[in-house]
């Protein structure tokens, strides 16, 4: 296992048999571990990293095959980026963290807290869900892997931008949905495509959320029609230690739309557990 860093902050380390790239700032004993969703890379947690890194210890990870973290195989799974963050907290000798994760960023988080509740102390599941995609849902990423596969990343990425947003965010930040626009078209396209198989094959974690004995915090975006308020809600209700908190102006990228409101839930949450 080695790290070692580049010029813009980047750390790289190499576990078994992929090289993980990560931001690693701040100081704390038990680090806020940051978790991105599809198809985006660690960036997006930057609103986050910088204010926290006053107090925390902040990680943002990319998972294999998105941002700067090589892949080496096309056949990806929920599971299997859960493992990479077992493997990639081992290799930086991290007993325990707070796993904070948007999105798909939320089902890893769930897939592994599953399996590893040991591992962490609290958890953030942000604009997420705990069900597994229905036939039609599945029957679409199919399609959508069709097409990437012809005509390449471009109508995908102009198509997905317009879901994930509020309108007032569409309208006012067009900043904003640029650079996540050129975040989609600098993934490799098999790296979404594999990831797209992956989501379509996730299984469920709602029946596993009775079983967490840790604090969670439930964030979401009022408009957010990926993952909508309904499924926050019921993880709510569903795990015993929970708050939940909607984010205002917001759509699917609740932690960016409005970094004002979500740092301060987050904040308070961190000193509270
Ligand atoms: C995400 O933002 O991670 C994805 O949109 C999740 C999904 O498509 O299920």
């Amino acid at each position: 296992m080695e790290k070692h860093t580049t010029a813009d902050n980047d750390l790289f380390i190499e576990l078994d048999t992929i090289t993980l790239s990560y931001n690693d700032f701040g100081k704390g004993e038990v680090p806020v571990i940051f978790i991105h969703g599809f198809p985006f890379n660690k960036n997006m947690w930057q609103p986050q990293m910088e204010v926290l890194k006053e107090t925390h210890r902040v990680i943002a990870l990319d998972l294999r095959g998105f941002g700067n973290s090589l892949s080496n195989k096309e056949d990806l799974s929920i599971t299997l980026f859960a493992d990479d963050l077992i493997l990639f907290m081992d290799a930086l000798k991290i007993r325990k963290a707070v796993i904070c994760g948007l999105s798909m960023g939320g089902y890893i988080v769930l897939n592994a807290v599953k399996r590893y509740q040991e591992r962490f102390s609290a958890i953030v599941l942000s604009d997420t869900q705990c069900i597994a995609d229905n036939d039609e849902a599945k029957k679409k990423r199919l399609s959508t892997i069709e097409e990437i596969n012809q005509n390449g990343l471009e109508n995908f990425a102009t198509g997905f931008v317009k879901n994930i947003f509020s309108e007032y965010s569409l309208l006012n930040k067009p900043d904003l949905v640029k650079a996540i626009l050129n975040t989609i078209l600098s993934t490799s396209p098999t790296t979404i495509m594999g990831t797209l198989r992956a989501l379509a094959e996730r299984s469920e974690t709602c029946s596993t959320l009775n079983s967490i004995n840790i604090p969670a915090l439930i964030l979401c975006g009022r408009e957010d029609k990926i993952t909508p308020l309904g499924q926050s809600e019921m993880m709510n209700k569903a795990i015993k230690n929970s708050a939940f908190h909607i984010i205002n102006n917001a759509g699917h990228m609740s932690n960016l739309e409005n970094n004002t409101d979500y740092n301060l839930y987050l904040k308070e949450f961190l000193e509270i557990i």
